[in-house]
């Protein structure tokens, strides 16, 4: 049993095969947190908590003048609104006598088995040979009938909790949510916690930052309507000490794809607090009586084994939990070509062959058609909403053309940036009133357009029926699934007045039931999620797309640190990455090598390329196969840090059963007569001889050799060089 419920001492002990959680219905019924960390027993740890009169920290009126009881000194599984904890807090509701507070404490609970499941947005599921319990806990306050309730879905085999908050209004009058997060997480102390995250911008995501929990809330959000650039819904808490190998990692990340937030804070007693949720700015929710409001899903997950586990964690669980379509797992994704950065818009039908007939040499099994093949769209100024195809372009017609890509062999995958509208298009002639705008204001443009108001039913019918007009009138194997702007102008024509604080939320539930209504709809297409490149990769988005592209700056040595960032949470099979013609000083193989540290297409004219590079991308497109399951399903190892100043980069792929193993090393800086570097490997079997093969040289080592002394990296050779050492395992060692 994932969850034991103790009666008498009123605890609740959340296992999973490595962690315990335990939290406890305490003093006057509040409900506290008293564990997150190694498996331990279902023992009672209430002795942590000690309770001292604190000056200034006051005490809850039923505690009878107990001046050692305060709120602000007590760990907790969901904050109190003016009860005398002056933390970060996770709710903030204005009650419909206008009063701002909340007292939540215990009234019910139930555990069941399998997750929760949450209205409009998307969770994580059980897979086969997952043991899946959920604990439901109800806090209520007792005056104004608003309950939270609480929720926890065990993933056992996984190490992963899922949690989430349900809002419900029991009370007979509209209350406001001015901020409503999914989870609080208090540690007893946290003056030992480093927060890492991964912040970045447009062209550079996902890079990695660390710092020190010092005494003022640290807050990571986007502000954006999109997850963004800028910030990923993710953050760990880890020991100061933690490194890949070592110490305790708390990692948390965020199923929502819209403006979000996290916050932590180190109080005055070195207690530590972290919220996460919706970003509370232009959030004003109300709930009517009866009425629910449910908050995202946050993952979280706990090692004390260092970052490589913690990632580890999520990895396997984005792999198995999040994503039910065929192209996860059960179908190889093709080698695809795609024609945003060879021809821009400037393509026609012939031209498209073209590329096609020239990429099949190349290993490439799927030609995608970017932006520009709709509407009138020549530019970025015109056509976005009218999804038909632009028969100036593509004159044979869409059926015809994938007829011909498919009669070369190939796939063929199309472009939409569904949830956006050009002013000049029909789409905006006839429904001006579906763009965002604050009325009497012009709305901001960005790329010269504007957002759809996705929170409505009739544009999410707009959407859902003509996307799906164009998937179904030919053989379409792939989408690629776009937006190429922040949110702003946060309004809803639909809407009255006192309602316009749902706009944001209701973007992003809209936008889940378009995707709802297309990609689950199309088991037998494959699709990838983009945003200006990276600008909305989140947990929640592979729950629809299977991949994600990474970032439109496809200059391999910046993948690198990309690649890198990313890899704290998402799995390499997720990250889409492409060989484009940028930087022409890296050889193509070693941009192919990179770009195998996602998921690996090219991004070019191929009509252009020289024989001899067409043969290269042959080769590499040959290994790509031969390293797929290496490379999707395996353990990823950040092996050299890229933000530090190195000479060399390095990464590594090892199967389940450590039966191989996939080394890369790209050489980044290659100093004259410099020093003999090796690379050190990790998670192989120490007593195992690999048979390795990468740079012409063949050798035998012990895993237990390879990984304390390493594999040592030829420097009389090109700048940026790359070698993929295949490990194989040969035999035992005999002792
Ligand atoms: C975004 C994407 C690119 C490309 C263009 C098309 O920038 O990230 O890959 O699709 O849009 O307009």
């Amino acid at each position: 049993m994932a969850i034991i419920f103790n009666g008498k001492k009123k605890t609740f002990s959340l296992h999973t095969s490595g962690t315990t959680y335990q939290l406890k219905i305490g003093n006057l019924n509040y409900v506290k947190h008293l564990y997150y960390g190694p498996r331990i027993l279902d023992e009672d740890l209430i002795y942590l908590i000690r309770r001292y009169d604190r000056g200034f920290s006051g005490n809850p009126y039923d505690s009878l003048k107990e001046r050692t009881f305060s709120l602000d000194a007590q760990p907790q599984e969901f904050t109190t609104q003016q009860q005398g904890d002056f933390r970060i807090n996770s709710i903030e509701v204005r009650n419909s006598n206008g009063s701002y507070s909340f007292d939540g404490r215990y009234i019910s609970h139930r555990i069941y088995p399998g997750p929760f499941t949450l209205s409009g947005l998307p969770t994580a599921f059980a897979s086969e040979n997952d043991t899946v319990e959920t604990l439901e806990l109800v806090i209520e306050d007792a005056i104004t009938k608003v309950q939270v309730t609480l929720l926890y879905s065990v993933f056992e085999e996984a190490d992963i909790i899922m949690r989430a908050a349900r809002v419900r209004n029991a009370g007979d009058g509209t209350i406001w949510l001015e901020r409503i997060m999914s989870l609080n997480m208090d540690y007893l102390n946290g003056l030992n916690l480093d927060l890492i995250s991964l912040p970045g911008r447009y062209g550079q995501e996902r890079q990695v930052e660390r710092q020190r929990l010092t005494h003022h809330v640290h807050k990571i959000r986007s502000g954006r309507g999109i997850s963004s650039h800028q910030q990923n819904p993710f953050v760990a808490l880890v020991d100061r000490s933690a490194d890949e190998n070592y110490g305790s990692c708390y990692g948390f990340a965020l199923m929502y794809s819209g403006s979000f937030l996290a916050e932590v804070e180190l109080d005055q007693y070195d207690q530590a607090r972290l919220v996460m949720g919706i970003n509370d700015r232009l959030f004003n929710y109300p709930v009517e009586p009866g009425g629910e409001f449910d908050t995202p899903a946050v993952l979280m997950t706990y090692t004390h084994d260092g970052l490589t586990q913690m990632s580890h964690h999520f990895h396997d669980f984005f792999r198995n939990n999040l994503n039910r379509s065929k192209f996860v797992r059960d179908v190889r994704r093709p080698v695809l070509i795609n024609t945003w950065e060879a021809a821009f818009f400037d393509f026609d039908d012939v031209k498209l062959v073209e590329i096609a007939k020239a990429a099949r040499d190349m290993g490439v099994e799927m030609i995608v058609m970017d932006d520009g093949w709709f509407g009138k769209r020549n530019d970025d100024n015109s056509g976005l909403g009218d999804w038909y195809v632009n028969e100036k372009k593509i004159r044979c017609g869409l059926t015809e053309l994938v007829r011909q890509i498919n009669e070369l062999g190939m796939k063929f995958g199309i472009w939409f940036e569904p949830e956006m509208v050009s002013e000049d298009s029909d789409l905006f002639r006839a429904h001006p009133d579906w763009a965002m705008e604050i009325p009497g204001r012009h709305a901001v443009r960005s790329r010269n357009q504007l957002a759809l108001d996705m929170g409505r039913k009739e544009v999410q019918d707009y959407v859902i029926e003509s996307v799906n007009r164009i998937l179904d009138s030919a053989n379409i194997y792939y989408v690629k699934w776009d937006i190429n702007r922040a949110i702003t102008d946060l309004w809803s024509n639909a809407l009255p007045a006192e309602l316009q604080g749902e706009v944001s939320h209701r973007y992003v539930l809209g936008l889940y039931r378009v995707m709802d209504g297309i990609i689950k709809t199309h088991p037998d297409i494959m699709f990838e999620g983009c945003a200006g490149g990276g600008g909305r990769f989140d947990p929640a988005m592979l729950t629809y797309f299977v991949q994600y592209w990474s970032s439109d700056n496809t200059k391999p040595l910046d993948n690198l640190k990309l690649h890198y960032g990313s890899s704290f949470l998402y799995p390499l099979c997720t990250m889409g990455a492409h060989v484009s013609s940028a930087s022409p000083m890296v050889p193509l193989e070693t941009k192919a090598a990179i770009a195998m540290g996602g998921t690996f297409g090219y991004e070019l004219d191929a009509t252009k390329l020289k024989k001899s590079a067409i043969r290269t991308c042959r080769k590499m497109s040959d290994l790509y196969q031969k390293y797929y399951n290496l490379n999707f399903f395996g353990d990823y190892y950040r092996l050299v840090n890229p933000f530090e100043k190195v000479n060399l980069v390095a990464w590594e792929c090892v199967a389940k059963d450590r039966s191989e193993a996939l080394v890369t090393v790209v050489t980044v800086n290659l100093t004259v007569n410099g020093p003999q570097e090796y690379i050190k490997c990790r998670g192989l079997d120490p007593d195992r001889f690999y048979r390795i093969r990468g740079d012409g040289e063949e050798l035998t080592a012990t895993g237990a050799a390879l990984m304390h002394a390493g594999i040592p990296i030829p420097r009389e050779i090109p700048d940026f060089t790359a070698f993929q050492y295949h490990l194989e395992a040969v035999e035992r060692v005999s002792r």
